[in-house]
């Protein structure tokens, strides 16, 4: 098995101060990034703080920014970098650091509990629910998310202005807002307009970049945030289906 040593530079500080601070860290063949956090923490760096759980790409824990791309440490192969590229470990640049490499990601929580949950139709009671298979794989998708929060960073939206955090939900929270609002049957109003006027939809103007990073390579936008916004206008506009929405509010 190789091995070699590999010049890492790590973010090191608080909520006060911080500062990138070089290694020089033993790799072996078939390693990933978060495996040379582990040594560092093990070897020349024993408080380092860094937070993961299932080294599998599933748990969304480990997520950080290396050499400036929003990436899951535990899914970021050594053999992507040349022996002699420098490997820049910073934490997620959105949310306020705690210490080292863990930042405080509670901006998430909050948009969460603002989204009002599924509301069964009345009359139906649970395990009386009936869905076609084609609603069913429509949302599918979406359900894939491990909250690993990537796209919450690195949408440009609150990324370069925290004054936007107030009033955005970002692309997680819109897409489940999309996932309710294909759902046969919520019955909770209309959640495309929801979307527009209380959770910030009209603030994503379609870069993507959230759908670039996503490790579960959901399409975030074309498939939730586009729809979404597309259902928005109709909705709002279309006179005949705002009668309807008036008569036959869902
Ligand atoms: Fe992570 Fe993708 Fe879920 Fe965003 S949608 S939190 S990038 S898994
Ligand atoms: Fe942001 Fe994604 Fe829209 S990155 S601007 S939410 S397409
Ligand atoms: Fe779970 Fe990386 S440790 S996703």
């Amino acid at each position: 098995m190789s091995s070699h040593l590999h010049h890492f530079r790590v973010w090191r500080g608080d909520d006060t101060k911080g500062e990138l601070v070089d290694y020089p860290v033993e790799v072996n063949e078939g390693e990933v990034v978060l495996d040379v956090i582990h040594r560092l923490q093990a070897t020349e760096a024993g408080d380092l703080a860094v937070r993961w759980n299932c080294k599998a790409g599933k748990c969304g824990s480990c997520s950080a920014e290396i050499n400036g791309r929003p990436r899951l440490m535990c899914m970021t192969r050594m053999n992507t970098f040349d022996d002699a590229e420098v490997v820049t470990v910073t934490p997620l640049r959105s949310f306020p650091v705690i210490r080292d490499l863990v930042t405080d990601v509670s901006f998430n929580y909050t948009k969460a509990r603002e989204i009002p949950s599924f509301t069964p139709p009345e009359g139906v009671a649970p395990g009386e629910y009936r869905m076609a298979q084609v609603d069913v794989e429509r949302s599918q998708e979406f359900r894939k998310c491990i909250e690993c929060y990537l796209c919450q960073n690195t949408c440009h939206v609150v990324r370069d202005h925290e004054e936007n955090k107030e009033a955005f939900a970002g692309p997680r929270y819109l897409m489940r807002m999309a996932e309710l609002d294909m759902h046969p049957l919520d019955a909770h109003g209309n959640r495309a307009v929801e979307a527009q006027e209380e959770h910030g939809l009209g603030f994503c103007n379609i870069t993507k970049c959230c759908t670039e990073v996503c490790p579960e390579h959901i399409k975030i936008t074309d498939n939730a945030l586009i729809p979404l916004k597309e259902r928005a206008v109709d909705r709002k506009y279309d006179p005949l289906v705002w009668l309807g929405d008036k008569i036959f509010r869902r």
